[in-house]
């Protein structure tokens, strides 16, 4: 799925050994369809040539101030069409020439007419970075509405070890991505639950499931995306947690330890999705050393675990409620019987025995089962889990008093 198609994105890059990387973001960036035009400062020339860019870019640089181009003044025309500006990697020389206006390079001059988002990622020593020079620009520059992504701990070009490295390409990726998504979740807070839970028998033997958590995250990133601010409570993941501005990960293991995050949390939210694939059972004693083999067979007596959507259904009337249902057959029923019993809003259902559905892949078809009351449920095509998400986070916003 491409979320920038078509969009204008200005890249600005300063001189930093870290100018090399930039030519990723450019390729992530125009990977989720931007039109981006690179404006590298003459110091960040000496460690990248123009030329890289505008083969990377398709475009060419914005290399001065000077440029005019038929008659038209390509930096000021550049302003105006952009959607968002990222400046990556920024250097101190650069962060105090935005902070003070400055107009001696073409970004510079361009960003004094842009009235966009924002986005800084600096690079640079940590000594830079912690000066109170720098601190300062950092904070009128925050003041003035700029987000900025790292600079994140880890190795510098110095051969030290500190605050200062670039952040990763995905983040930056991902914070251009944020910017210019709707924002019809600002303000709400959300608790998304997603991936298994793992029940241990004894300290190496566990039962669990085949969820991936890919289906939950998507849906956390993409209220994230739309300015929501969103915890998602997960057990081990097969996927990253993305970096979205918004999205807090709170690692749990057991459907337990799901229960007390979800419940801690769920107090002051306006929404709750739960698409965790939680334990409905777990054994009743973890046995304290390694289940011997010569014992013989282990008789395991299982008790059933709290069913936090349930109890969520009981007791937070004034919450939007979403459950998930995991159904290999009758998936329809199912999932509208889940939605009455379990006090939800909504219920996704999912057929996890189709090709291409359900746990530990990149696709799914989900079944959306609406109250009656609010219109027809539906089949959602084939979808990727990306592209289910945002319908999901569709239909949710026309749940929203
Ligand atoms: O993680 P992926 O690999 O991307 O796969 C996605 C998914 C198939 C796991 C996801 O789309 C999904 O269907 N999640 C729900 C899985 C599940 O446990 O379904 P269920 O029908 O057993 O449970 C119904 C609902 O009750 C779910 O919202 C579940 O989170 C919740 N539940 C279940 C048991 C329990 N003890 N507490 C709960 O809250």
């Amino acid at each position: 799925m491409q979320r920038l198609q078509g969009m204008h994105v200005v890249v600005g890059v300063a001189g930093s050994i870290a100018a090399y990387r930039a030519c990723d973001v450019v390729r992530g960036l125009r990977a989720q369809g931007a039109l981006v035009r690179v404006a590298p400062t003459k110091n960040a020339q000496a460690f990248v040539t123009p030329l890289l860019f505008e083969a990377l870019s398709g475009r060419p640089c914005l290399l001065t101030s000077l440029d005019v181009d038929q008659g038209r003044i390509p930096h000021v025309e550049e302003a105006y069409q952009a959607g968002v500006v990222v400046v990556c990697p920024a250097s101190a020389d650069v962060l105090a020439k935005m902070a003070a206006g400055f107009a001696d390079e073409a970004i510079l001059s361009l960003l004094l007419s842009f009235r966009g988002p924002l986005i800084i990622a600096p690079a640079m020593e940590t000594q830079m970075w912690e000066h109170p020079a720098t601190q300062t620009n950092v904070a009128t520059l925050r003041a003035r509405g700029a987000v900025f992504i790292g600079p994140v701990v880890g190795p510098l070009a110095s051969g030290r070890t500190g605050q200062g490295r670039l952040a990763e390409v995905d983040d930056v990726v991902e914070a251009v991505v944020a910017a210019l998504s709707p924002k019809d979740f600002n303000g709400k807070r959300v608790l998304v639950t997603a991936g298994p839970t793992v029940e241990d028998l004894d300290p190496v033997r566990s039962l669990t499931n085949r969820s991936s958590g890919k289906m939950g995250v998507m849906v956390a990133r993409e209220l994230a995306l739309r300015g929501a601010l969103v915890d998602v409570v997960h057990g081990p993941l097969k996927v990253p947690l993305p970096n979205t501005p918004g999205l807090r990960g709170i690692p749990v293991r057991s459907a337990q330890e799901m229960a007390e995050a979800v419940f801690a949390g769920a107090a002051d939210v306006d929404i709750a999705i739960l698409a965790a694939a939680v334990a409905d059972f777990t054994p009743r004693t973890v046995a304290p050393q390694k289940i011997k083999k010569s014992s013989g067979p282990p008789v395991v007596e299982l008790v059933p675990t709290t069913d936090i959507l349930f109890t969520l259904g009981q007791s937070q009337r004034s919450l939007v409620l979403v459950g998930f249902a995991a159904e290999t057959e009758d998936v329809e029923r199912r999932a509208h019987d889940k939605r009455e019993r379990k006090g939800c809003a909504l219920v996704i259902g999912n057929d996890v025995s189709a090709a291409g559905s359900g746990f530990d892949v990149d696709t799914n078809r989900v079944f959306l089962a609406r109250d009656p009351l609010r219109g027809a449920s539906m089949w959602l095509p084939q979808l990727s889990k990306e592209e289910a998400a945002v319908a999901i986070v569709d239909e949710l916003r026309t749940l929203l008093p």
